[in-house]
């Protein structure tokens, strides 16, 4: 009936997450909220991991991209469960070193790494370092040297796929500010060089082509491509590499009528392709990173708002306001994702109210989502948008000063705090 298996009703009528109700869950904790249900996030990291195991003998890693969702808690449940984490900025590196994540199983990524991130991850420690371009090597190369270390890295591959999914969020094709693209020759001279300087270790390749991706086709392309590209470059250079990592992208359910791959698929038949691959070129099956983030905490977390006025505008539309918005989450004015929008304390009705969900800013385009069915709700009324667990809180802004949400996690019928409602205080503590 929902878009996720942690999502029900209770005898009240009532949206639950993790069995916690959602309508005290607002009372609790006030609204705008983001709640998260752990044992959901918890069983999909259980899932990736298994997948690894069944499909490379073990022999891989899953890294939880934490751009979807970056905060201590979060860090420390993927610790718990005994994953890697893409990190992306030095800000997401701080966050996971403070939450006491161990370094060495911490993959810094970015497009574009000043200076002193790639100090703060070579002196932390970080696993590995993705390189994007040119410039970065040769920081990363001399920077290393002057500490007296040695940069592990992987070189980010434009694998030349174009995956079908947003445009913003698509990221494999040549015209693309991610990486070396394979086309043009530059990936292989960026291996070359990586392979020459002294203070660098290349340890392998990284490709990932874009998010929210339903197809099976692209991923094991981009596998192909990959292993093709090790071949060559075993007959080019002798080196083999050891690692490969495939990125995420895998799509998660925001309607009912979304039909993503269920995850064990993916992962068996992009195994697959890698496997096949490997023994026609004879090369050694790497050791296999995957990237998963939005499918680890997409459809285990969901919003909460309280509803403010119901305004129908005669043959136009009726739009329902609500005390957040873009602020919480940009998504729909990005991407025009669409949400499943539950009137939380009359879950079990029917939705017979077409409606435009607004938010609260001083923006004609801050909407949640237009024309979405939704139960026929009232001012006071407690509202869900479901699906939100990742790229909401990890995207939001103060715009308006609106404080951002504090956000909590549900596990065995109790909920906790993870993150603090943001403070007026909060909103002026740098100004000066
Ligand atoms: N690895 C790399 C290198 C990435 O760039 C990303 C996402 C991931 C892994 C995780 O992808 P996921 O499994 O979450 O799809 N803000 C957009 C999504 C941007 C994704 C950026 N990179 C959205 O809200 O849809």
């Amino acid at each position: 009936m929902f878009v996720s298996d942690c999502i029900s009703v209770n005898e009240n009528g009532h949206l639950t997450l993790g069995g916690y109700d959602t309508v005290s869950l607002a009372r609790e904790f006030g609204t705008p909220l983001y709640a998260y249900d752990e044992e959901q996030i918890r069983k999909n990291a259980r899932a990736y991991k298994k997948s690894i195991d069944e499909n490379y003998g073990g022999n891989g890693l899953v890294l939880y991209a934490s751009k979807a969702f970056c905060c201590k808690e979060m860090c420390r449940i993927c610790n718990d469960e005994g994953l890697g984490l893409d990190v992306v900025s030095g800000g997401e590196l701080y966050t996971a070193l403070s939450a006491g994540f161990p370094a060495e199983k911490i993959y810094f990524h970015g497009n574009n790494k000043t200076a002193a991130e790639i100090s703060e991850a070579l002196d932390a420690g970080v696993g590995r370092i993705i390189a994007d371009n040119i410039t970065e090597l040769e920081m990363l190369n001399s920077t290393a040297g002057k500490k007296g270390r040695t940069a592990n890295i992987l070189l980010r591959i434009k694998p030349g796929i174009d995956a079908h999914t947003h445009d913003f969020i698509r990221t494999g094709q040549i015209d693309s500010k991610f990486g070396f693209a394979l086309e043009t020759g530059e990936a292989m001279q960026a291996v070359k060089l990586a392979l020459s300087y002294p203070n660098i270790s290349l340890a392998g390749l990284h490709c990932h082509i874009g998010s929210q991706i339903f197809e099976l086709s692209p991923f094991e392309l981009a596998a192909k491509v990959m292993i093709e590209f090790y071949a060559e470059i075993k007959k080019e250079t002798g080196a083999e590499l050891d690692e490969l990592d495939l990125g995420g992208g895998f799509g998660i359910k925001y309607l009912d009528s979304d039909e993503p791959v269920a995850y064990p698929e993916y992962m068996k038949s992009v195994a697959a392709a890698v496997k096949e691959n490997c023994a026609a070129l004879g090369v050694k099956v790497p050791f296999i990173l995957i990237e998963p983030g939005r499918s680890i905490v997409g459809s285990a977390g969901l919003t909460l708002y309280t509803v403010g006025s119901v305004k129908t505008i005669p043959g136009v539309r009726t739009y329902v306001s609500v005390d957040g918005g873009m602020g919480d989450n940009p998504r729909y004015i990005l991407y025009q994702s669409p949400y499943e929008i539950v009137c939380a304390g009359k879950a079990n009705e029917k939705k017979d109210l077409i409606a435009t969900i607004a938010g609260k800013c001083c923006e004609s385009g801050d909407l949640i989502q237009e024309n979405a069915p939704v139960q026929k709700v009232q001012p006071g009324d407690t509202l869900a948008v479901l699906s939100t667990g990742a790229y909401n809180y990890s995207m939001a802004s103060n715009y308006n000063r609106i404080p951002r949400p504090a956000a909590v996690m549900v596990r065995d019928g109790s909920a906790r705090l993870i993150i603090k409602r943001e403070t007026y205080e909060n909103l002026i503590e740098n100004d000066i």
